[in-house]
């Protein structure tokens, strides 16, 4: 495992960026700043190594305002209505800073985080702690979160969660990374072919908020339980992709194939698996030009997308969603695999 000095916080708080490698040639890279997963480079179906995830190759990118690349979103990823909930008769307030929502854990969340890194380098595995505060950005209980990077030679990379609390607090863990299977080779991602094992979905209000129904996908741009492209019916929903799915194949809480994506043009697929009920399906729609990163690379709108493991949005307020609240003495456990490969179309 190589370890390098990526910057410092402005508070002076030295981060570093490490790289795993495994046998077929996968490099991923982390740093210790919002455990975020700057870089992962695979090879395509012709062997030629490429970048698929969106990021900065320096850590000014990552501390100027950017839309969570490649970092854990918590204490709750994703939205809670209003920032508002009520737990054992007790009501809480959270950070706003999503139009009227609380998203991603708030103001300063998991993404902006200086986290503590143990190398594991006989598993080429990563592990990185942080400890949130009680009553940080209005979540109650001191919050232990452990998040555990892992490269194998099948060439999947898994992270594991792991949360325990000394009072009952909602949480919901994911990692935000955007991926770009073509790695510069297309003008955006919405050639990339997608396979979302869902029946349902969560639908939302116009701040993005779910009604709390959970109609069936089939019949509509909304249905990817067949390969469809990104593209093909995305001007028929309204700002595009970003809704989360409800997973039929992880419902027992063990690892179940909830994603699979191809990029014809490079042969590269991605299969994701989790311990999670939903995914977040989000097709990069706020990306605007604005952002530069790997390679010159512009970060125009769709030029990622993401498939952001994670238990349904504002669960903290739906009774009938899964739930999303750990108590004390209780550890939070959540498994999510990234499986790349390559497939070669021409032989279908
Ligand atoms: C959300 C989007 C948001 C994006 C970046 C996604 O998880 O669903 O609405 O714009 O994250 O913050």
């Amino acid at each position: 495992m190589k370890k390098e000095v990526f910057g410092k916080t402005p508070e002076g708080t030295q981060i570093n960026r490490y790289t795993l490698t495994n046998q077929n040639g996968i490099t991923i890279r982390i740093i210790n700043y919002g455990a975020i997963i700057t870089s992962i480079q695979t090879p395509d179906k012709n062997g030629q190594a490429g970048e698929v995830v969106l990021g900065f190759d320096n850590l000014e990118g990552y501390l100027a305002e950017h839309p969570y690349f490649g970092a854990v979103a918590g204490r709750c990823a994703n939205r809670i209505a209003k920032g508002k909930f009520t737990l054992d008769g007790k009501e809480y307030t959270l950070a706003i800073n999503n139009g009227p929502n609380h998203l991603h854990g708030g103001l300063k969340g998991f993404d902006k985080q200086v986290w503590t890194v143990t190398e594991l380098s006989e598993q080429n595995a990563l592990e990185l702690t942080y400890t949130s505060k009680d009553g940080e950005e209005g979540y109650p209980g001191n919050l232990t979160v452990l998040v555990t990077y892992s490269l194998t030679n099948n060439n999947e990379l898994k992270i594991d969660y792991e949360a325990t609390t000394d009072k009952a607090t909602p949480i919901n863990l994911t990692n935000h990374s955007y991926f770009n299977l073509a790695a510069g080779q297309a003008e955006d991602a919405l050639n990339h072919e997608v396979v979302l094992y869902a029946e349902r979905y969560t639908i939302v209000d116009e701040n993005l908020i779910p009604t709390g129904e959970l109609p069936l996908v089939a019949g509509t741009a909304m249905d990817f339980s067949s390969p469809h492209t990104i593209g093909s019916r995305i001007n028929q929903v309204t700002g595009g992709y970003d809704h989360n799915y409800v997973l039929t194949n992880s419902q027992n809480e063990e690892l179940g194939l909830a994603a699979m994506v191809n990029e014809p043009q490079t042969g590269r697929q991605l299969e994701v698996y989790t311990t999670q009920p939903g995914i977040q399906f989000y097709s990069g729609n706020f990306l605007d030009g604005s952002l530069t990163g790997h390679q010159g690379e512009v970060y125009k709108k769709h030029y990622g997308f993401c498939l952001e493991t994670q238990h349904f949005p504002d669960s903290p307020n739906q009774p009938n969603f899964p739930s999303t609240i750990l108590k004390p003495g209780e550890t939070f456990k959540q498994s999510t695999v990234y499986k790349f490969s390559v497939r070669n179309n021409t032989q279908e």
